[in-house]
Formats: C-alpha cells, sequence, structure tokens
C-alpha cells in the first residue's frame, strides 16, 4: 500500500497541533516536516523547537525534509526533537557519506533528497547506505507548485537504479502530487507520497482527500 506523507507546510500553523492530529487520524502514515532555512531555498520555515511540539501531538513517523546548508551541523538537535527519518540534500553535503553515518548513528533512518535538475548519478555511490530517497518534482521551497512532467522519467530510472541494487529503501515524491499525478508516481514506481496543499487545502477535509488519493492510485 502506497504511504502519505502529510506535509504540514500547507498546514494552518496557529492550529498546528489539531492539524497533525487531524492528519494522523485521517489515516496518514508519516507526518512531513519541511525545514528551511532562507539560504539553500528562498523560503524560512522552522526548526527543532516546532519540532519537538509536533512530536507531542501525534504517534506517527516523523519525516523531516532539511532543504538548509551544512545540515550536519542540526542532526543532533533533530534527533532529540523526535524525528524518525530524516533527509538531506545531495546538493548541500560535500561530505555525504559521513552525514548518512552521522543520522544513522543518531538513531534515524537516513535518506537523501535530491533537486529536479540535480543528475540522479549523484546518488549512485550512497543508494546502498540509505533507508529513504527524496525525489523533489518541484524545485524546493514552496507548497502548492505544479508536478514538473519530466520527473516522472527520472523516478522511472531511479526505481531502475533501486531495484538493482535490491533495495529496499522508499522512493518518496515531493511537490504537486494530487490525484491528477499520483496515479502516474506510483506506476513509475514510487512508495511515498508527499502530499501538502491536496491534504490540508482539501474543502471537505484531509481524510476526504487521502481517500481520494488513495482511490486515484487504485487502493
Ligand atoms: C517543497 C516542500 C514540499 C511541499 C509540498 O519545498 O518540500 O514538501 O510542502 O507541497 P505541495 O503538496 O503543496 O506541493
Ligand atoms: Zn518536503
Amino acid at each position: 500500500m502506497i504511504k502519505i506523507a502529510a506535509s504540514i507546510l500547507a498546514a494552518d500553523f496557529a492550529r498546528l497541533g489539531a492539524q497533525v492530529a487531524e492528519a494522523e487520524a485521517a489515516g496518514a502514515d508519516w507526518i512531513h516536516v519541511d525545514v528551511m532555512d532562507g539560504h539553500f531555498v528562498p523560503n524560512i520555515t522552522i526548526g527543532p523547537p516546532v519540532v519537538t511540539w509536533v512530536r507531542r501531538c501525534t504517534s506517527l513517523p516523523l519525516d523531516a525534509h532539511l532543504m538548509i546548508e551544512r545540515p550536519e551541523r542540526h542532526l543532533a538537535a533533530f534527533a532529540e526533537a523526535g524525528v524518525n527519518r530524516l533527509t538531506v540534500h545531495v546538493e548541500t553535503c560535500p561530505h555525504l557519506h559521513r552525514t548518512v553515518q552521522q543520522i544513522r548513528s543518531l538513531g534515524m533512518q537516513p535518506g537523501v533528497t535530491i533537486n529536479p535538475a540535480t543528475p540522479l548519478a549523484a546518488l549512485e555511490e550512497i543508494l546502498p547506505y540509505v533507508d529513504l530517497v527524496l525525489l523533489m518534482t518541484v524545485n524546493p521551497g514552496f507548497g502548492g507548485q505544479e508536478f514538473i512532467p519530466t520527473m516522472l522519467d527520472k523516478i522511472r530510472r531511479l526505481r531502475d537504479m533501486l531495484d538493482a541494487l535490491a533495495s529496499s529503501a522508499e522512493l518518496e515524491v515531493d511537490g504537486g502530487i494530487d490525484t491528477g499525478t499520483a496515479p502516474a508516481v506510483v506506476a513509475a514506481g514510487a512508495t511515498v507520497l508527499v502530499t501538502g496543499t491536496a491534504l490540508f487545502g482539501a474543502e471537505d477535509g484531509i481524510a476526504a482527500a487521502i481517500r481520494r488519493l488513495r482511490r486515484a492510485c487504485g487502493e
């Protein structure tokens, strides 16, 4: 069954605890936390103190997506805050293997994230060491953007790379995922769908939005 990671970027931050609880009750599998620093990406969001409070509102795994420069400086703080899976961008880590080892040694499952224009070759050497690959299907920084169609072929090629290694790492996609794009990304080999706008922006609520998404994927 496809996993749904609810991206709180699209939530009402004035009611964050209630929104996270609603996503859990609605059947989300993971809570996706977008961390932005205003350097690697133009936007600024939240850090470990807010994650600590989110942790208290849910028993779901927290999936932190670090869009920050020099992420290695903050890994311990995110582990302490209760993050379960943590992904760093390949574009931000000159010593990616060491960073991935640090994430694992802190008790979190390590993942790597890759921007739309970064070739998959950048992942080749690190794939055997990660539990998760997060493939960006928009340019990181903002919610509510349109899915980049050429990413479908990139998902397929990443699926082939993981299968060739007999890797059980999750293939997570992030950006512009809704009932229109989800079926194709799942068919291409994605196992986890990050969705923000399509869930928290749904007029009929998060539960209805998750049902729609699953149904669109044939579940
Ligand atoms: C974008 C973030 C995404 C974003 C996805 O930089 O990484 O997680 O919240 O949002 P939607 O579902 O609105 O495209
Ligand atoms: Zn994200």
